[in-house]
Parts: structure tokens; C-alpha cells; sequence
């Protein structure tokens, strides 16, 4: 009889959790979608109601917070976490790192760059959706292209002096009672050209948006530094300290030298 070539005792696949959700989320689990030597599963939040699903494995809703993260990585058996939610899902990324601390488990962030002011840009950069309303105050804004997601508009409704262009991509549920908002519901990338129209027909002084980085979103900010249309940033909230990637190579890197 001619010896048995597998190994007695193999050793598991290692596993990697992606909190995804985001582009750079799905473009990591496309990357590793051919790797027969890792196990991939992505997790999203759940907040999308025909979310696009990445290949690999997935799971869908929140741990419950960093008991629910520590008992799902541990039943799970994963090997190690990148964290590759939205810049502003900064919750989720506090909790990854209490749990991987919990487990000694190696943590990386994936993030996509922010966007930098340029020269002939007007930015007042803010912490906060008050700090935002404060600076619509004092800068007299009157027209305003308010694109800071659906879920996060309640703070400038009592701005009643201020007509509001809301853009979304879905729409809010429920739209806060502004004195004088449109609703304009469209899903980017978004061109420049479509951007400088955009701007100039509905005669927007301000535009108030989150530091989120990315191509498909970043020409509205060349449109409002060409009209001349001052920009109220919201700057990203701050993150644990953990390794950090800025694109997919450098992530697949980083677990090549961890698992
Ligand atoms: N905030 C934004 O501007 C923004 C924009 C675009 C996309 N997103 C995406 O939408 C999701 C939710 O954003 P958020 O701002 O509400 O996040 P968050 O404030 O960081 O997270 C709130 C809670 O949602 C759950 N959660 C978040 N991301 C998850 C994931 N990938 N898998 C499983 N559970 C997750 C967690 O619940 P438990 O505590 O129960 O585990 C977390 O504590 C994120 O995945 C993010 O990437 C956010």
C-alpha cells in the first residue's frame, strides 16, 4: 500500500476579515477571490437593501458591538481583520481594534487617501455637522448643495434663510422639515461637466460635503475651485491607531507578511 500524501494533522486555511462595504472592500475580496490557500469573508453593515455581494464568503449586520465581534471572531476562527469600512464609519473601527486587541489579532486599515485642498480652493474645514452649521452661518451662504448622506441632514434644517439643494443617493426616510430644500436623488461618479452645470444653474455659493476621498465623487470639488464656490469639509474622525493601507496592493502585501 503506498503511503497516504496528506498531511496527518493539516493545518486550517487561514481566514481574513474584510469590513467592507465600500469599493476598496469589495476590490480587496476581488483580489483575494482566487487565493484557494485563504479563507475571505466580508462583512457589511447591512444598511443597503440589494447590497452588491462580494465573492468569497459574506456576512450581512452589525456584531453588536465588541462582545458580538470578539465571539464572532473567535467561533469563526479568523486569522486576522482589515478594516476597510467608509473614512466616516468610524465605529465600526474602534470596535475591530478593541476585539483584535482582545485577541491579539493582527488589524489592518484599508483607507483611501483625503482629498487635500488645492490652490484656488475656498475650504473652511470643520469636525462636526455643528461645526458646519456654525460656518453656514457665518459665511452668509444663501444657496447650498448640501451632499453629506441622507441620514445626516437633521442638523441644517432650522437654517430657514438658506435655500438647500439635497443631494442623496436614496432618498431620506424621513426628509427633516426644511423651510426651503429640493430634493435631487442621482448615484455618482459624477463628471466634471455634469458638476460645473450642476453648480451654475442652481447658483450654489457653498457646498457642504465629508472628507471622503475617491475618484468618483472629488469633481465636484474642481467644479466649485473653478466657479469660485466655497466648500465646507467635514474633516474624518479619528481612527484607532493601527497599521494602514491606502490601496488594495499594499493590503495584500500587509497579509502575505502577517498570516
Ligand atoms: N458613514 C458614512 O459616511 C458612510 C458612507 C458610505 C458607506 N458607509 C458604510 O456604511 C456602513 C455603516 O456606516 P456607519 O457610519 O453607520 O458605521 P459606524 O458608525 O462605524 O458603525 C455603526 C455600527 O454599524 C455596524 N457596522 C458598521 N460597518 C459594519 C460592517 N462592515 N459589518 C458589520 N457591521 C457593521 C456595527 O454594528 P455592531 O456594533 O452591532 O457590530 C457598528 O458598530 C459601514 O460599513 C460603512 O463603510 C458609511
Amino acid at each position: 500500500m503506498s503511503p497516504d500524501p496528506r498531511p496527518s494533522n493539516p493545518q486550517p486555511t487561514p481566514a481574513v476579515l474584510i469590513l467592507g462595504g465600500t469599493t476598496e472592500g469589495y476590490a480587496l475580496a476581488e483580489a483575494l477571490a482566487e487565493r484557494a490557500d485563504l479563507r475571505v469573508v466580508s462583512s457589511l453593515a447591512g444598511r443597503t437593501d440589494q447590497p452588491r455581494l462580494p465573492p468569497g464568503e459574506h456576512r450581512i449586520g452589525g456584531f453588536g458591538g465588541v462582545p458580538g465581534l470578539i465571539d464572532y471572531l473567535r467561533t469563526q476562527r479568523l486569522d486576522a481583520v482589515i478594516d476597510a469600512t467608509h473614512p466616516f464609519a468610524s465605529a465600526m473601527g474602534w470596535n475591530a481594534a478593541a476585539a483584535c486587541e482582545a485577541l491579539g489579532l493582527p488589524l489592518l486599515r484599508l483607507e483611501r487617501p483625503a482629498w487635500q485642498p488645492q490652490p484656488g480652493d475656498d475650504w473652511w474645514q470643520v469636525d462636526d455637522w455643528p461645526g458646519a452649521v456654525a460656518a453656514l452661518r457665518h459665511s452668509g451662504a444663501r444657496r447650498v448643495l448640501l451632499a453629506v448622506g441622507r441620514q445626516e441632514l437633521a442638523p441644517f434644517a432650522d437654517l430657514d434663510a438658506i435655500h438647500f439643494l439635497i443631494r442623496a443617493v436614496s432618498p431620506p426616510r424621513p426628509l427633516p422639515a426644511f423651510q426651503d430644500a429640493r430634493l435631487l436623488l442621482a448615484r455618482g461618479p459624477f463628471s466634471l461637466g455634469d458638476e460645473r452645470a450642476l453648480l451654475r444653474d442652481e447658483r450654489i455659493d457653498t457646498l457642504v460635503c465629508k472628507n471622503s476621498g475617491g475618484e468618483a465623487t472629488a469633481a465636484k470639488l474642481a467644479a466649485a475651485r473653478e466657479l469660485g464656490v466655497r466648500v465646507i469639509m467635514r474633516r474624518r474622525p479619528q481612527r484607532p491607531p493601527s497599521p494602514r493601507a491606502t490601496d488594495v496592493s499594499a493590503a495584500l502585501a500587509w497579509l502575505d507578511n502577517c498570516l
